[in-house]
């Protein structure tokens, strides 16, 4: 999975990505307390991050940050979201090939995060972030938007001219 991360493509090949692989229980705890943000979740009448307990068992919380100068910007685009977007995805592609499951967790304190694991101040963990692996159950998703919403015919919301599942 670090090697799917490695391996990634990145604007201007910058590799702007750094990851920390935290395995020890107490710190997972805590990056699951963390994972809370009263100012976030109470308006939503969410009593938790709903991946809290979840950070706090997985067997290895994966946090991917990256130095937004290290990346640059173009026309206004802070490259780091795009580079770490992608390298977060071929994370969780590799892991699944091997059998693992994996959430991706944006909602938490990052000074706090930062504060816990040695975090530079320059660098961005605010996404993307923790990732809890367990291992791959059998059911696919249930809540996945039809192809036909998000997909057009050569224009921007031109249906597709030939049939899509
Ligand atoms: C940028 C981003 C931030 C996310 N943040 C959270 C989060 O803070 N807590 C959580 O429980 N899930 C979080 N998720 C997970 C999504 O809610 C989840 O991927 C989506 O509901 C689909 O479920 P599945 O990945 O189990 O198929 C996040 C996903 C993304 C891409």
């Amino acid at each position: 999975m670090l090697e799917a991360v490695r391996q990634a493509p990145s604007w201007a090949n910058t590799q702007c990505w750094r990851m920390l692989v935290v395995r020890d229980i107490a710190t997972k705890a805590q990056i699951s307390e963390l994972s809370y943000v009263e100012s976030f979740f109470t308006p939503k009448g969410y009593k938790a991050n709903p991946s809290q307990k979840a950070l706090a068992e997985a067997p290895v919380v994966i946090v991917l940050c990256a130095d937004p100068v290290d990346s640059g910007t173009l026309w206004g685009q802070n490259y780091y979201l795009v580079d770490t977007g992608i390298a977060s995805q071929n994370l969780m592609l590799a892991a699944w090939g091997m059998g693992l499951g994996t959430v991706f967790v944006g909602v938490y304190d990052e000074e706090k995060i930062k504060a816990l694991l040695d975090i530079p101040s320059s660098v961005r963990n605010r996404r993307p972030f923790p990732h809890w692996l367990f291992r791959r159950g059998k059911k696919g998703r249930a809540d996945t938007k039809p192809l036909a919403e998000i997909c057009f015919e050569g224009k921007w919301g031109r249906q597709m001219t030939k049939p899509v599942k």
